[in-house]
């Protein structure tokens, strides 16, 4: 129960003994982060039946956890902005008032850890002890969480040597809101159907109940890096975003970083490990994040970039050698993964697998423990992995890991992309002609919904930057902050990084995806820091600057010109419904939504008339 004799500060002891009091754990656990630890917990779970060792000649130190089928992702109509103001979390947020929503999970948390553990776990976001960083504290009734977080964060008791006697940290309440009465038999993966996610801003709280999912449980990531962070960044000058951030070194050596916004389960993984196909010979992608960028400028106006994780929460559906070899190469052992299939030998699948093998394996247990063949799954339609099944492994594992991605000075960011999921209307790829312009296309982004979050799949809706669900304020207060930071970079003198947007997914009338995607993607990258070079000329469209067919590298891919009208046109009619949807969405967000929006609305209607 006693904290370790290493920890000295007073107020986080204080807080603990008063969660203890709610929560009302029979045991309390420091965590340290040390490996005899992470095993030892590995093997408490794996004996609660929760994991699954994996054939160790197969998968060393692996893992497989599957949820229950009601918690399988994110909840976001579950989630909550509770600042003291309805209009500071805005109309694309939950709220409410802060001291009912006290009242309302007051009852819910006591006792909420009865016959379980109280882990207490220490971690920064961040390079250890980095100026950069934060901590965070997450006290959790969940040994999965404790061992993910091991993973996806610095965790340990390292954090209290930084921390002091007096240090800040974002104090994270987890439970699986599960409580078991005296001699109840736990269940493998205990969740309750009640579910909150709450984030408080002003006193930066974040109070979790009721799943053991990913976002929901492991609170380092989206709830603190991204909601809690953004409040912090806006405050204090910088940006918290959704986006992988890659290096990019050409033949000559030259080095260029560029940080993408993609929303979830559309590509950032994937693209952030990059393989170059045939024809770009001494090109070469290596990883700095996957998922989250905490951008801030330096004295010389430079946009300086880090990743605040130290693993991936990735989705493996998908995920083959073809694909993503240097993702597979990463999953090769020490990984933790959740809602796959079980084979025969012990080992992992998923969908997508069969690319790599050619054929599907006779015989599987499904995520949900039930048996699964190809010819159960042609008649039922069963997926043997769910569509949101993840792994969770150390960047470290990754082959294609760049020197810088644990810098405490990040990288200097040359370009922002955007991408949403489109089976229609948007092009392959369009520049933005300045800041104003690329903030209006981020902001009016629109997406197909994915599995990543509970709910109703492919409908198409309004992302802004990739951020809807993760955005700790008012979504027309951050177009503002965004833009603000271009105006005080350009004030600075510095040059701007350019902003682009991009859709990988367009279909044909086959209802395919057109582009090849994955490591093809390569050829629009390299297009774009063409640009930025100004050695691409490209042409104007209504809303920006498309490539034409001689600038993009083809070689090693037969792409015809046909083809690439069908991923690059633009349908002015299909625009004009499109316009129509920005339109609903600054009507949403009329409340502090900034006048160069609008402008640059009614700029694009006009040369779309013209
Ligand atoms: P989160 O972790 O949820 O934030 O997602 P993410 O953006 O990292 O997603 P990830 O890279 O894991 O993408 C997952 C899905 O996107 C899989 O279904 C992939 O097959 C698909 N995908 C990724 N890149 C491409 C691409 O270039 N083309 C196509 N067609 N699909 C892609
Ligand atoms: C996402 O949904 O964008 C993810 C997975 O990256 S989760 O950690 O569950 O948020
Ligand atoms: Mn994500």
């Amino acid at each position: 129960m006693n904290p370790p004799a290493y920890v000295k500060h007073a107020k986080l002891i204080a807080w603990v003994a008063d969660m203890v009091a709610l929560c009302k754990p029979d045991q309390v656990y420091w965590c340290d982060g040390s490996e005899e630890e992470y095993q030892r917990l590995c093997q408490q779970l794996v004996d609660a039946g929760t994991f699954k060792k994996l054939n160790p000649a197969k998968r060393p130190n692996s893992f497989l956890a599957c949820s229950d089928p009601s918690d399988v992702a994110r909840v976001e109509d579950r989630t909550y902005i509770c600042s003291e103001k309805k209009e500071q979390a805005g109309p694309t947020n939950n709220w409410m008032d802060p001291a009912e929503m006290r009242r309302t999970l007051q009852p819910l948390f006591d006792g909420c850890m009865k016959g379980r553990t109280m882990y207490v776990v220490p971690f920064s976001m961040g390079p250890l002890g980095s100026p950069i960083a934060h901590i965070g504290i997450e006290l959790s009734d969940s040994a999965y969480v404790a061992v993910n977080q091991r993973i996806m964060t610095r965790m340990g008791k390292a954090v209290f040597d930084v921390l002091g006697a007096d240090g800040d940290f974002v104090p994270c309440v987890h439970t699986v809101g599960a409580p078991l009465a005296a001699g109840q038999q736990d269940v493998a993966w205990p969740c309750n159907a009640t579910k909150y996610i709450v984030h408080y801003p002003q006193t930066r709280e974040i109070w979790s109940y009721g799943s053991g999912y990913g976002g929901n449980a492991l609170l380092g990531k989206k709830c603190f890096a991204l909601r809690i962070a953004s409040n912090m960044g806006r405050d204090q000058g910088w940006l918290a975003e959704h986006m992988l951030i890659l290096g990019l070194t050409n033949p000559q050596g030259k080095k260029y970083h560029v940080a993408a916004a993609f929303p979830s389960a559309c590509g950032k993984t994937n693209f952030s490990m990059l393989v170059p196909p045939a024809g770009f010979d001494g090109w070469k992608v290596t990883t700095i994040g996957d998922d989250i960028a905490w951008i801030k400028p330096n004295a010389k106006g430079e946009l300086r970039a880090i990743n605040p994780e130290a693993g991936y929460f990735g989705v493996a559906p998908g995920t083959n050698f073809h694909t993503n070899p240097n993702c597979m190469a990463s999953l090769d052992k020490n990984v933790i993964f959740t809602n796959v299939a079980l084979t025969d030998d012990g080992d992992v699948w998923w969908e997508g697998m069969e690319k790599d093998t050619g054929h599907l394996p006779d015989h599987l247990i499904d995520w949900q423990g039930k048996d699964w063949t190809p010819a159960i799954a042609k008649e039922t339609g069963a997926k043997a992995a769910h569509p949101n099944a993840r792994f969770t492994v150390a960047a470290t594992n990754n082959p294609a890991l760049d020197s810088a991605w644990d810098d405490a000075s990040g990288v200097k960011i040359d370009a922002f992309i955007f991408g949403g999921r489109r089976s229609t209307t948007v092009p392959l790829v369009t520049q933005a002609r300045n800041w104003t312009e690329g903030v209006y296309m981020a902001a009016t982004m629109g997406s197909e919904t994915t599995a990543a979050a509970a709910g109703q799949q492919g409908v198409v809706r309004r992302d802004p930057f990739a951020m809807l669900p993760f955005m700790g304020y008012n979504m027309s207060d951050y177009f503002q902050h965004w833009l603000n930071m271009g105006d005080k970079l350009k004030t600075s003198g510095a040059n701007l990084p350019a902003i682009f947007c991009v859709n990988w997914f367009r279909k044909g009338e086959d209802g395919k995806f057109v582009w090849p995607g994955y490591g093809e993607n390569m050829r629009v990258l390299k297009w774009m820091i063409d640009r930025v070079e100004g050695q691409a000329k490209g042409k104007e469209n209504v809303f920006g600057i498309s490539p034409t067919y001689e600038e993009i590298t083809w070689t090693g891919l037969d792409f015809t010109p046909a083809q690439f009208q069908t991923v690059t046109h633009i349908d002015k009619a299909a625009w004009v419904e499109e316009l129509k949807l920005h339109e609903v969405l600054f009507t949403q967000l009329a409340y502090h939504l900034p006048s160069e929006l609008t402008a640059t609305k009614a700029a694009i209607a006009l040369r779309l008339e013209a």
